[in-house]
């Protein structure tokens, strides 16, 4: 559907047209002066010197053209060439009409879906999700839910991190640790027993004193590397290992994702990029891209126009081992096999930026990915504790995701008891769950993913301010509004049409309704989520003004009254939709 600014574009266009000025801009943009009007148009500034016209004649000679339109009830030229407009009730009602007519609310769906892969999650097997992971799963969502809206075919990847160091670490921590376990036995031939030798508790364990060990300890690094080595060769008694990691990790992460509402169309890992690392090594081998050096097979990637350094990609290492280069270019050749992508879009912290554009650069090089699909990397910022250091717990460590999100739900919980809104004792805890998950992603989405942003609390879980609970709030106000209109014997089966103002609260409403689709278009296509939280805020904001200004249940002018029901139903209906594309949902009440 046509945006709004855009349709008044076109209107201004044709003034422009008939006035004799069809090569100036009439580009009509929302006004930087609410006070004084809704849209304007700097059109005739810059058409002074293309007609050598003082700007006042040639907007004078424009809103002459304009002053009979109905669309507009305003139309006005200020010094020095300023267009200024402002709509008329009856237009800004019927293009609310028309958009609550349509199912996505006038947002300009793909016509033709574009086949995306999406790489979001990245857990690590073996160790706990931390809230360094937090950003990727609550950005990703919102991205994978965003381009549904519009249309598009999309393929969730979570993307295990299952082929690498920590592997091999775990193995030989455990090898110290049982030297007696049948998967050590080189000579054991039996079937390896069903149940793991470990314990997912033990397992959190391990990997960390593992990982230290390593630091300190030459010699058991260089073997848990080796054992790495002989995990990815397939040798049985660890690959039985390997299994019994991922059976006992996945189910736990899938239920912290689950807790997050995140979720993934596919669980494939790095190691299921194994089968096509080989050939693919051969392949670029035989084009003469590969090469040794320094004990190692590396691939240049740097171009001649690069400002910085651009160092090789790293494909294996002289004993075999493929790293991380290698596992992620192989699993390109994977999705473009499986899947043929449009478009392959990657949502990893910031400092994974140059891991990423050697490896764009190296799938080009190597034709693993052709110039018609579309290679994107989000980076994201750090989330930092009140410090501004990265997040930590109150001891220093690395807080786990599973912690965090309980400290949230406690917190919430606790302010809950202060309120008697909050139902019975079953939907307290369920509406506190909600409440949380707001408070927890919309903190993390308002800021642009870029940025880091400052974790904090008390702040994300007010029921003040820019935050989830305040959208929430006001949804759950609407809510209760229309429960109470409906109890009193209002009837909401016909609620489609918007109609004009009766006030300027309403009409503000109305207006700031208007942008839904412009702004999702944007957010879309910017990959932005920043800018949909930037909506909602607007939209929630300017309901509160509205509902602060106007009875609405009390009113005794029915026309008056359905059209502030009509109104909120679809301030409603787009805030909701909006939230749930941001990835949580509202309550009932609060
Ligand atoms: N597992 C990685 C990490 O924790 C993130 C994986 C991102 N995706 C990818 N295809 N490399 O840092």
């Amino acid at each position: 559907m046509k945006l709004l600014v855009d349709k008044i574009t076109e209107i201004v266009g044709e003034a422009f047209n008939e006035a004799g000025y069809g090569e100036a801009s009439c580009r009509v943009t929302h006004s930087n002066r609410p006070d004084l009007c809704e849209f304007q148009c700097n059109g005739a500034m810059a058409g002074a010197k293309l007609y050598k016209k003082a700007p006042i004649m040639i907007a004078n000679d424009v809103v002459a053209k304009l002053s009979d339109r109905a669309e507009f009830s305003e139309v006005s030229a200020v010094n020095p060439g300023f267009i200024n407009i402002r709509l008329s009730g009856e237009f800004l009602a019927l293009y609310l009409t028309q958009m609550r007519a349509d199912k996505v609310f006038g947002c300009n769906r793909e016509e033709v879906p574009v086949k995306l892969v999406m790489d979001y999650g990245g857990p690590n097997v073996a160790k706990p999700l931390h809230v360094g992971h937090l950003r990727s799963a609550v950005i990703g969502e919102c991205l994978k839910r965003l381009n549904r809206f519009y249309g598009n075919d999309v393929t969730a990847d979570v993307h295990l991190g299952d082929w690498g160091l920590q592997m091999g670490l775990i193995i030989e921590e455990l090898k110290n640790r049982k030297p007696d376990l049948v998967y050590f036995d080189d000579n054991f031939t039996g079937e390896y027993p069903a149940e793991a030798p470990f314990t997912l508790n033990e397992l959190e364990e391990i990997y960390p004193a593992a990982s230290a060990k390593s630091k300190v300890d030459e010699e058991f690094a260089k073997r848990a590397h080796d054992a790495t080595v002989y995990m990815q060769q397939g040798k049985p008694g660890y690959t039985a290992i390997w299994k019994h990691i991922l059976a006992l990790s996945i189910p736990d992460l899938k239920r912290n994702y689950m807790n997050l509402d995140v979720s993934f169309d596919v669980w494939k890992g790095e190691s299921d990029a194994k089968p096509y690392i080989e050939p693919m090594i051969e392949d670029m081998k035989a084009k003469g891209l590969a090469y040794e050096s320094q004990g190692a097979l590396i691939m240049d990637v740097k171009e001649d126009t690069d400002t910085k350094e651009i160092p090789p990609c790293l494909l294996q290492k002289s004993d075999g081992a493929a790293l991380y280069h290698t596992t992620d270019l192989a699993t390109l050749i994977q999705r473009m096999k499986d899947y043929k992508p449009d478009r392959v879009l990657y949502v990893v912290d910031k400092r994974q930026e140059m891991h990423f554009t050697q490896v764009f650069r190296a799938a080009r090089k190597a034709g693993i990915v052709p110039e018609s699909t579309r290679l994107s990397f989000i980076g994201f910022g750090t989330m930092n504790g009140k410090d501004g250091k990265p997040f930590k717990t109150r001891e220093g460590g690395v807080m786990r995701l599973e912690t965090l999100i309980s400290d949230i739900n406690s917190s919430v919980y606790e302010k809950s008891l202060e309120s008697n809104h909050m139902g019975d004792e079953d939907n307290r805890e369920d509406t506190c769950k909600k409440i949380s998950l707001a408070a927890l992603k919309y903190g993390d989405l308002s800021n642009q993913a870029s940025k880091d942003y400052v974790f904090d609390l008390d702040r994300f879980a007010s029921f003040d301010g820019n935050t989830g609970p305040y959208i929430l709030y006001n949804i759950v106000r609407i809510k209760t509004i229309l429960s109470k209109y409906v109890q009193g014997g209002g009837d909401m089966s016909d609620v489609n049409t918007i109609f004009a103002p009766y006030t300027d609260a309403q009409r503000s409403l109305m207006l700031c309704l208007t942008t839904f689709n412009e702004v999702m278009d944007q957010a879309y296509a910017e990959d932005a989520p920043h800018r949909i939280c930037g909506l909602v805020y607007d939209l929630a904001n300017a309901f509160n003004a509205f509902y602060n200004e106007t009875k609405i249940l009390a009113e005794e002018d029915e026309g008056k009254k359905t059209s502030y029901i009509n109104l909120i139903v679809m301030v409603k209906d787009c805030l909701e939709k909006a939230i749930n594309i941001l990835g949580f949902d509202a309550p009932e009440r609060m």
